[in-house]
């Protein structure tokens, strides 16, 4: 193909976004009630709140000269499905996630199990990188470090 040139060892990052509502609570078990609630204010609710998470997976590699692609975005988008919405949408993370019975869901540990959770399935040539809105204006990036 006349392309391969031209495009050959290009890196580019293809995102997908998601979506997924969850209940959670921020509490450390081995400090006070005040304690708590002075670190986490409202998150510290024993009857748990709710957010609209808004995540944003990113895979970055080389175009296959084959496909043009850097992964089949087809293929993202079912992962995403199947290992992040389908566990997490309208659950209460604390309870209903395992790796949250032992892990505080901040979004920053919230992005960290993400990461974990899809890595395996990425190609190993493939970098990850996840973006997680808690709300429109909080967000955190975990890229594997
Ligand atoms: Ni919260």
């Amino acid at each position: 193909m006349k392309t391969d040139t031209y495009i050959s060892h290009m890196i580019v990052t293809v995102s997908r976004k998601a979506h997924f509502n969850a209940a959670h609570r921020l509490y450390n078990n081995e400090w006070s009630g005040d304690r708590n609630e002075d670190v986490f204010g409202k998150c510290a609710n024993p009857n748990f709140h709710g957010h609209n998470y808004e995540l944003i997976v990113s895979v970055t590699g080389e175009i296959n000269l084959q496909t043009g692609f850097v992964m089949d975005m087809k293929r993202l988008k079912e992962l995403i499905k199947e290992k992040i919405e389908d566990e997490f949408d309208h659950k209460n993370l604390n309870i209903q996630v395992p790796e949250f019975k032992e892990l505080n869901p901040t979004s920053e540990n919230i992005s960290v199990v993400i990461w974990k959770r899809l890595r395996p399935y990425i190609p190993e040539k493939l970098k990850l990188k996840i973006t997680l809105y808690e709300t429109p204006r909080n967000f955190v990036v975990y890229n594997g470090g």
